[in-house]
This record gives structure tokens, C-alpha cells and sequence, in this order.
């Protein structure tokens, strides 16, 4: 122990946290203990990078992209994200419009960082990520969730949104594909939030990360619906799309005198992005698609089996998530709360997963199991909580 105080800055005790990590790290120990426990916490593709990316940035590196580059992102990949971002979301998009950051994660961060004020408002998706809270409650803004109910399938109540947008709001988040609920927007329910909106003068946070993961239903962003473009930040990168979890790239497409202010918090933070890392992503989005096709469809797979196995269970409910790779079954029946039943799944099951509260107050009364893990590890999991209510619950 040190004899010195250690002392933090005030805001720190508002900084929260993402539980995925601490639950793995619980796991971990466990294993180091010689238990054996399935992995369903963290979400991230179990999926190995494809190799031709892999080759692009092999070769990169051969070939001297091992400097600094330009805080926004290389011109070379901020221009195939803009002819990407315009095709996809049928909104034209140029490449001082783009910032390339370190994941998907940082634009979260620097959107807050650069447009909110202490008091002012955000409206955000609860069950949500947790960084969303975190960050907003971290520069003093309030948080104020709009939570999102299973009986709408997860999809948000615009009367409700409506009835939260007031002249401190400044930004309000979406997220389609959702994380941790699998819930998609529609394109009626997106035309219906900018109908709430109207011509405030407020920005939309729309994280698109899961866009290409969609199982039923459509992908249409906020961005492309008119009067939106301006006042819009779409939130997307390789981590899950093309199992790149691990290099840390992702990127924020957003008016551009916005992102001359978010490549100077880059310049400030990180500098850039690693420049090998970035030509790959070009190879990324510009190569064959065929091994995201093949995730994918792995992906829906594994989730009508893992959906089937849980409904099957005593105490458990679960709809079909229409998208992302996570399951976020109803667990009221079984009695206990989230996160003493999530404790148990790990400790006594060997299944690793997330108390929905980890996603906010609304998550209560839901587990979140990640389906991004080989069937066999999968139907392992549902033998073993099917044990464990069989013996704790009566
Ligand atoms: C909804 C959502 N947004 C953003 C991210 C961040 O992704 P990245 O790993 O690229 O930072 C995640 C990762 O889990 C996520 O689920």
C-alpha cells in the first residue's frame, strides 16, 4: 500500500464501466481453477478475420504503413467509407465527412465529448450499451433513457421519445441492429423518431455497428431520411462485421465541420488510427464479402437453435432476435433477479453470460447470452442451465 491518497478527479466517480469485461475476467479465475465454463458474455465474433485482410495488412506493413498518418484517417480509406456509407445507406456521403477512429467505441466518446455540456440532455436506448450512460453521465450531462419493452419487440415507443424531447435535449441515440436485445428498427419506426424530432436543432447518435447483421427486417439509418444528414453521426466499423475485434478500427460519418472537431479530440487522444490497420480496411470493404455472408449465416443459424433451447426451459422466455448475435430471454419466471441469477449461471452452471442490468434499470428481469460461440459450446450451455433450473428451481 502506498501512503499517498490517491486523488481522482470528481468526474471519475461518474465514469461507468462495461460489465462484459468483468464477467470474463470472473470466468477467467474460475478456469484458472481448473472449472471449465462456456463463454456467452462477450460480444465479439468467434470467427477468425478473413485472410485476405489479413494479407492486406501483412503486406501494408511490408510496405511502410508503419507511420503516423492523418488524424482523420488515410484520404484512400475515408474515400471507399463514403462511396461505402452512400451505397448502404443511399445517402450521399464525400470523405471530409468521415473520421476513421481506434473502433467503433471512440465515436461514442468523442460525439459526447464534442457536443454535450454539463446539464444538458441525452436520450438514450435502455437496455443499451453501457458506454452511452457512462460517457454522458461522465462529462455532466444527464441521461434519460427511453426504454425499450419487450412487448414492442424491443423497438422504441416514439409517443414515449416524444414526450422526453425537450429544448436541453441534444442528442439522442439509436442503435439498429440493438445491442444486447437483437431488436431492429423498422424503417416506419425511424421515419416516426424523425417525425418526433422534426427540425429541432439536436443531433441523432445512430450506431449502426451491427448494420450488415441482420436476420429479418431491413437496414435504413436515420441519416437517409431528408433533413437528417446534417444532424446525424452514424457509428460503424470492422469489429464485428469482419471479425476484427482485435485491431480496433471503426469510424463516424458525420457533417463536416463536425468532424474537423472530432479529428482534433483524435489528434489530442490517439493521434491516428494504426496505419497498416487502415489499408486492410480498405481490402475490407472493398474485397470479397463471401466469409461476412458465411458468419452470418452462422450467426442465424446458432440463434434459431440456441432461441428454441431457451424457450424450452423452465422459467425462460426468449423472442427471436431479428438481428446482432445476442439472445436476451425473459427470465422473471424463474424468480430471481438478473443478476444473482447470471452470478449462479457462472458460478455453479459453468455458463458464462450478462445480467441485463449491465445494459441499465430496464434490463431487469432479462439475461443476454452472446451466440457468437461454436454450436457444440452452445448446446453445451443449454444442457447446463437446463441442469441448473431443474435442481435450483422449483
Ligand atoms: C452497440 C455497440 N456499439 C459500439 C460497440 C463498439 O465496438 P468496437 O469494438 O468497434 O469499439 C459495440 C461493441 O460491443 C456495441 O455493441
Amino acid at each position: 500500500m502506498t501512503q499517498f491518497e490517491l486523488r481522482l478527479a470528481r468526474r471519475m466517480s461518474r465514469l461507468g464501466t462495461e460489465t462484459a469485461f468483468e464477467v470474463l475476467s470472473r470466468a477467467r479465475a474460475l478456469e484458472r481453477q481448473g472449472r471449465e465454463v462456456v463463454h456467452l458474455e462477450i460480444g465479439e465474433p468467434d470467427f477468425d478475420t478473413p485472410g485476405n485482410v489479413i494479407e492486406a495488412a501483412v503486406d501494408a506493413l511490408h510496405h511502410g504503413w508503419t507511420h503516423y498518418g492523418p488524424s482523420a484517417g488515410l484520404p484512400d480509406l475515408r474515400q471507399t467509407i463514403a462511396d461505402y456509407v452512400s451505397r448502404t445507406r443511399g445517402v450521399p456521403v464525400s470523405s471530409d465527412e468521415v473520421v476513421v477512429v481506434p473502433g467503433g467505441k471512440p465515436i461514442i466518446f468523442f460525439s459526447i465529448l464534442a457536443l454535450i455540456d454539463e446539464g444538458d440532455e441525452v436520450i438514450y436506448p435502455n437496455p443499451g450499451f453501457p458506454i452511452y450512460e457512462s460517457m454522458i453521465n461522465y462529462v455532466g450531462g444527464r441521461a434519460v433513457p427511453i426504454p425499450l419493452r419487450e412487448e414492442r419487440d424491443f423497438s422504441l415507443d416514439v409517443n414515449e421519445l416524444a414526450s422526453l424531447i425537450n429544448d436541453r435535449t441534444r442528442l439522442i441515440i439509436l442503435n439498429s441492429p440493438h445491442n444486447p436485445t437483437g431488436g431492429v428498427l423498422t424503417k416506419r419506426d425511424i421515419e416516426d423518431v424523425a417525425d418526433a424530432i422534426g427540425d429541432r436543432n439536436l443531433m441523432v447518435l445512430s450506431d449502426e455497428i451491427y448494420s450488415r447483421l441482420i436476420f429479418e427486417g431491413e437496414d435504413f439509418s436515420i441519416a437517409s431520411v431528408p433533413g437528417f444528414k446534417d444532424r446525424t453521426i452514424i457509428l460503424d466499423g470492422f469489429s464485428k462485421t469482419y471479425a476484427m475485434t482485435g485491431w480496433r478500427m471503426g469510424y463516424g460519418v458525420m457533417r463536416a465541420d463536425l468532424a474537423t472537431h472530432v479529428a482534433r479530440l483524435m489528434t489530442n487522444s490517439n493521434s491516428c488510427t494504426a496505419s497498416f490497420t487502415q489499408v486492410a480496411g480498405i481490402e475490407a470493404l472493398t474485397g470479397d464479402q463471401s466469409s461476412v455472408d458465411r458468419m452470418n449465416a452462422e450467426f442465424k443459424h446458432r440463434r434459431d437453435v440456441f432461441v428454441e433451447g431457451l424457450n424450452k426451459i423452465k422459467g425462460f422466455s426468449c423472442r427471436m432476435p431479428k438481428g446482432a448475435f445476442y439472445t436476451f430471454p425473459n427470465i422473471t419466471k424463474t424468480g430471481w433477479p438478473s443478476k444473482k441469477l447470471a452470478d449462479a449461471l457462472l458460478e455453479e452452471a459453468g455458463v458464462a453470460c450478462l445480467s441485463g442490468t449491465a445494459f441499465g434499470a430496464f434490463g431487469e428481469g432479462y439475461l443476454r447470452f452472446s451466440v457468437a460461440n461454436s454450436l457444440e459450446n452452445l448446446n453445451k450451455a443449454l444442457e447446463r442451465i437446463e441442469a441448473w433450473t431443474k435442481k435450483n428451481l422449483r
